[in-house]
């Protein structure tokens, strides 16, 4: 009887254990581990500027999303319309500690390119290159609400905080400080002087 009671309690604390990996690791879609980075073709492409914040792109975003704009593109036939899964399997988009893994670049080659082997598609023959930019900037509001992908810093910030990637040299290691506006000093004030040479 002990020894069956052992067994008991045994197993008993490998389901519990195996209950809290699942409900640790964010719903039962596995180990909340990076995505693989984008390929080449992908890594320098980026949501267009002032889209993060855009209401209107936003708002574009959610009727491509639930099928309002074309019928053959429904993303939330799977993902569903409040961002909880409706297809086993299918990413859930409010698990913030994966979804923020996840670069612009990665979210773009993924809605473009789908995921060999599953259910998700590549969409890039039904959805044009800026409308799968504003289903993805309204994706990012079921777990990064609020939020804008750092292209310098390579981390997910407050919309309207990320680094300006133009006067800013960004280094390669994403290291790069923020730049302080140094450039911008006596910047077009050259007027052509007409100095004259010897030769006139
Ligand atoms: C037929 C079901 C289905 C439809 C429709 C669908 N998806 Fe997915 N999607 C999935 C599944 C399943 C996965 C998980 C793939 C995996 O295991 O990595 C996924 C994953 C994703 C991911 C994350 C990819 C990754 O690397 O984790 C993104 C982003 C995504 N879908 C966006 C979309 C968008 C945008 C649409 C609409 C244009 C869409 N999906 C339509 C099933 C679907």
């Amino acid at each position: 009887m002990t020894h069956m009671d052992s067994i008991r309690t045994a197993l008993f604390v490998v389901l519990a254990l195996a209950i809290l990996a699942l409900v640790a690791c964010g719903g039962g879609e596995g180990p909340i581990v990076p995505p693989p980075p984008a390929p080449p073709e992908y890594a320098d492409k980026h949501m267009p500027e002032g889209w993060w914040a855009d209401e209107d792109i936003i708002e574009q975003g959610r009727q491509i999303f639930i099928g309002a704009e074309n019928i053959d593109v429904n993303c939330a036939s799977c993902h569903g319309k409040t961002g909880k899964p409706i297809k086993a399997g299918a990413r859930d988009f409010r698990v913030a500690e994966r979804m923020k893994l996840y670069s612009d670049s990665v979210w773009f080659w993924r809605v473009s390119e789908g995921v060999p082997n599953t259910k998700m598609k590549p969409w890039k023959t039904k959805l044009p290159e800026e409308d799968r930019w504003k289903v993805i900037a309204y994706e990012r509001t079921f777990g990064l609400k609020g939020l804008e992908y750092d292209v310098v810093k390579k981390t997910w910030v407050p919309v309207g905080t990320a680094t300006k990637p133009n006067g800013a040299a960004p280094a390669a290691d994403g290291a790069a400080p923020a730049a302080d506006g140094k450039a911008k000093k006596d910047g077009k004030a050259a007027k052509p002087k007409a100095s004259k040479t010897s030769a006139d």
